[in-house]
């Protein structure tokens, strides 16, 4: 046997192996080399109360969906097996049953290393995968996969999203085939089996360094059960149509994702979208999202100092590191208090010192490249974009760079010269695009694969 690369030294680390020996009492205690915390008890190694009639039940279960990978060749009474994030064991006791004797089940729980030698595994299941590293996770059944070696995952997701994160995610794997079984009850809804397959040889690592990125087939389809974009100017685009959005996470189960992150381009005050909509409204699927704020006007800034899970970025999003200046007008902004938004319009610095006054000068700052930096394609990211007119600058940049394809979910208030309560048949002076010009940008995205919503 090979020597392990390296070991677990994260004493908090907390991974339960329960080693379940054929006559399934005695559990064979070998870590403690490995400074792993362990925790002896026979039929519930994670902490899962579940009744004998429950535990035979899935015994059986479980040896049913064995004895089919047998069948069809994934596994095999010679395998050495592993069984990742057992909750009670009844998966491993039902290996052992048909007679793959070389088994082991871990409940892996935290991030850390799994306490196994490189290429160990010949075969290695999760029946319960909801690892809170997926990474992590991910690269542990890579290192300790053998070449050739079969990985198969049982899940809840069966929408083509879920899948394709998945295979984003075991990237160093092939998809062999999936199919959709019985739950574990007659009553429970069926359950999706993938089964992959680890490469041979070196993998490569995600992302290239080519700008040009295009849209699968799976996010384009999504788009076609989007709500349909409104083709003629709204007659009062001061009442909210928001209700109508039909969001990704409505869609789609976003289970396999890395990281879940929320950008709020244009920010403004935390009550203004973060708090009311996103954390509100936002369907979330009881992820935690990490939310980075955008926001150049100093007099947002201090509230959030005090959130936790959002970072600030002081700056104004834009299509390079350049300094700005920013209209602040006041009386704008008294007028709007209601929406808790001002009205900040960023022109580039060229105009000079006639801005005095009325402006401040801020860091504008790249933000498709800043984005590129920031997430991957593993991450689930959504950003709501209300830059009073910079759209028509930020969202060819994102197309540009590419950084368009890491955002799987988009929304975007556009700016144009919009028909005003008070005076009815006015425009509003304060922008030049169009509706029309508007409705081209959605197009294009949606177009171009893109699922973007329009805000109000
Ligand atoms: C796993 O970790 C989570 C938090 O990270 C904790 O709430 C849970 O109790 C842990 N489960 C076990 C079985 O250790
Ligand atoms: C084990 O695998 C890891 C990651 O896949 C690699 O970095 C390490 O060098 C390998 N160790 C040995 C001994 O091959
Ligand atoms: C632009 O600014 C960002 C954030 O401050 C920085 O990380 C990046 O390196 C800058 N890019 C250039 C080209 O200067």
């Amino acid at each position: 046997m090979e020597p392990a690369t390296r070991r677990p030294n994260n004493l908090r680390s907390n991974v339960l192996l329960v080693r379940v020996l054929s006559f399934g009492l005695l559990l064979l205690l070998f870590l403690a080399p490995f400074a792993y915390t362990i925790t002896l008890n026979i039929n519930n190694s994670a902490g899962v109360q579940i009744s004998g009639d429950q535990e035979s039940r899935l015994r059986d279960y479980y040896s049913s969906v064995f004895q089919d990978l047998i069948t069809e060749g994934f596994l095999s009474p010679e395998s050495k097996s592993l069984c990742l994030e057992t909750l009670t064991g009844e998966d491993v006791l039902a290996l052992k049953q048909i007679g793959v004797a070389d088994s082991v089940g871990v409940y892996y729980n935290r991030s850390g290393r799994l306490p196994f030698y490189n290429n160990t595994f010949d075969f290695e299941f999760s029946g319960m995968y909801r690892s809170a590293e997926p990474v992590q996770f991910a690269s542990e059944v890579s290192r300790t996969l053998k070449p050739g070696g079969f990985f198969v995952i049982h899940t809840a997701a069966k929408d083509d999203y879920s899948l394709n994160s998945l295979l984003d995610l075991f990237n160093f794997c092939k998809l062999i085939r999936y199919r959709d079984i019985d739950g574990i009850n007659p009553s429970t809804p069926s359950i999706r089996e993938v089964v992959l397959m680890k490469e041979n040889g070196i993998l490569s690592v995600t992302g290239n360094s080519d700008n040009k990125c295009s849209v699968p087939g799976y996010k384009r389809e999504l788009i076609r059960n989007a709500e349909p974009l409104i083709q003629k100017e709204p007659l009062k685009p001061w009442i909210s149509l928001r209700r109508n959005v039909r969001y990704l996470p409505s869609m789609v189960d976003i289970s396999f994702k890395n990281r879940y992150v929320y950008i709020d381009v244009g920010a403004r005050n935390y009550g203004s979208s973060i708090g009311s909509w996103f954390k509100k409204q936002y369907p979330k699927q009881n992820k935690n999202f990490h939310v980075y704020a955008i926001e150049a006007d100093k007099a947002f800034h201090e509230e959030y100092r005090t959130k936790k899970r959002v970072t600030l970025l002081p700056y104004a999003a834009w299509v390079r590191n350049e300094t700005l200046f920013f209209e602040i007008s006041r009386e704008l902004t008294r007028t709007n208090e209601e929406r808790g938004r001002g009205m900040g319009r960023v022109q580039a610095a060229r105009s000079s010192s006639s801005f005095v006054g009325d402006s401040d000068k801020i860091e504008g700052f790249d933000f498709a490249v800043w984005l590129k930096k920031t997430v991957s394609e593993r991450d689930f990211v959504v950003v709501k974009m209300d830059v009073e007119g910079s759209e028509f600058y930020l969202v060819p940049r994102l197309v540009e760079t590419g950084a368009i394809c890491l955002i799987d979910e988009l929304f975007i208030e556009c700016h144009y010269n919009r028909l005003q309560r008070c005076c009815p048949g006015k425009r509003s002076p304060k922008f030049q695009k169009t509706y029309k010009q508007c409705l081209d940008l959605f197009s294009s995205l949606r177009e171009s694969g893109v699922l973007v919503h329009q805000w109000w």
